[in-house]
């Protein structure tokens, strides 16, 4: 399979929203980062900016929910019209629930892991998901250093995906550039996302191409 680049807009300038949308052409998806200042130290943006940028663009939106209580959020992320949602293991108590309750909406369901939670700890889940998204930083802010133990967690899930016959995709987010995108891809990601490599450069297209390893 292709892999495909989600660009997160955390690290987008807010107030040339519409340029800097535009200026995605080349992504697959845009990823959005919503924060709540409790599961993680900062604060994003909410249902407000999710609905200007479902109406900026048409590519695919995905939904990373950082927050304690990602269950208050499906409703009102499917009626602007995400098409990927995740949330993270270590906030619910009941993950198959909300799981079902993101696909019956229609919506990729997917699971999120914090550098320090293991791939084992959804390995009764890997059935029910459509991806799962290994954090390579603390999540939390953009712009930070790769965390390289996310490689073996990404061959990790890659191997349990082939051995159990599933095809759940694989989503790395944080830290990402030209620099370990490859061997990201080599070790079964199949979603490179990336906030600051691409909002920081000069020329985005070229960038994300550089994602692609084109
Ligand atoms: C971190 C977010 C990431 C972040 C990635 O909490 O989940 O999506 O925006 O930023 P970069 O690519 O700059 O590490
Ligand atoms: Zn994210």
């Amino acid at each position: 399979m292709n892999t495909l680049i989600a660009a997160s807009v955390l690290s987008a300038d807010f107030s040339r929203l519409a340029e800097e949308i535009s200026a995605l052409s080349a992504v697959d998806i845009i990823h959005l980062d919503l924060m709540d200042g409790h599961f993680v130290p900062n604060l994003s943006f909410g249902y407000p900016l999710v609905d200007c940028i479902r109406k900026l663009s048409d590519k695919p939106l995905d939904a990373h929910l950082m927050v304690c209580n990602p269950d208050s959020y499906v409703d009102g992320l499917a009626q602007i019209g995400v098409q990927y949602l995740s949330f993270h293991q270590e906030t619910v108590y009941h993950p198959h629930r909300l799981i079902q309750q993101i696909k019956a909406h229609g919506i990729k369901a997917g699971l999120a892991l914090n550098p320090g939670t293991p791939a084992s700890s959804i390995s009764a889940l890997l059935e029910d998901l459509d991806f799962v998204l290994v954090m390579s930083v603390n999540p939390g802010y953009s712009a930070q250093s790769f965390i390289p133990s996310a490689i073996p967690k990404i061959q990790e899930l890659a191997a349990l995906r082939e051995c159990l016959n599933l095809s759940f995709q694989i989503e790395v987010d944080g830290g990402v550039s030209s620099a370990n995108a490859q061997t990201l891809i080599d070790a079964g990601a199949d979603i490179l996302v990336s906030a600051s490599y691409i909002f920081k450069s000069k020329n985005y297209t070229h960038a994300i191409n550089s994602l692609k390893g084109i």
